[in-house]
């Protein structure tokens, strides 16, 4: 497997009127993902940030070398899939419920340059995978009900991380193309280990990185982020 552990603070829970400091202080401390929720109040009860506002981090981000990873929960996803990758976005994942034509919205994606992926809630079965492996660049593992940061993470999650692993790995043996595991949702120093073990890659985490005190000093994200690569690096 790939053994690179990716981590993808989740801007969801950063300081919204400093977001560009916020991204470039959080990349700095040794991270490699923007995670970008993004949320209609339709397919999930919250409303959040769209199109302008990734095109107004893009350039940043890629400068500190992240990538932006938008993940939609929102329905439907065809109508604003094109805004997201004109707006910069690297990856760009959704919910198979909120797509009447998943094989179809992958390609877009895909087709637009972008890396696509699916997003499996607690309760949804994977075997949305089964016609579509070849579609996708990344999986992504809900560990709490999407809507809100700052949920305790789903212990059922791990023996579903297991099971998209082995999954994964029998693709990757069968045609030596990489996928993607990412986990979402209550991801901290202390379960991170346990989460990397059952077979996660990437790792989105919200308020356990932005949680720290909100001063101006670039390096505060500096002591959350050794600790969890210290964790990944016991796995
Ligand atoms: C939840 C979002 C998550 C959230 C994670 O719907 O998809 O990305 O921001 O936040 P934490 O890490 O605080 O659970
Ligand atoms: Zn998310």
């Amino acid at each position: 497997m790939d053994k690179t552990y990716r981590i993808a603070p989740s801007i969801l829970s950063a300081n919204f009127a400093k977001l560009g400091q916020e991204i470039e202080d959080v990349i700095k401390s040794g991270t490699d993902i923007v995670h970008f929720d993004v949320m209609d109040n339709h397919f999930v009860p919250n409303l959040t940030i769209g199109p302008l506002v990734c095109d107004a981090i893009r350039e940043l981000s890629h400068n500190v070398g992240a990538l932006i990873d938008v993940h939609l929960m929102v329905e439907p996803v065809d109508r604003i899939i094109p805004d997201f990758a004109k707006a910069g976005a690297d990856i760009i994942t959704f919910h198979p419920e909120a797509s009447r034509h998943i094989d179809r919205s992958l390609a877009m994606i895909r087709d637009l340059g972008c890396k696509s992926g699916l997003v499996f809630n607690p309760a949804t079965p994977l075997s949305y995978l089964d016609y579509v492996m070849d579609k996708v660049d990344m999986i992504l593992l809900m560990s709490v009900n999407p809507g809100f940061g700052g949920q305790k993470f789903i212990p059922s999650t791990l023996g579903k991380l297991k099971e998209a692993r082995a999954r994964i790995d029998a693709y990757t043996a069968e045609t030596g193309r990489q996928i993607w595991l990412e986990v979402d949702g209550g991801v901290n120093a202390s379960n991170i280990a346990e989460i990397a073990k059952a077979g996660a890659d990437t790792f989105v985490a919200g308020s356990a990185i932005f949680g720290a005190p909100q001063d101006t000093d670039p390096n505060r994200y500096d002591t959350v982020v050794k600790a969890m690569r210290a964790s990944l690096a016991s796995v």
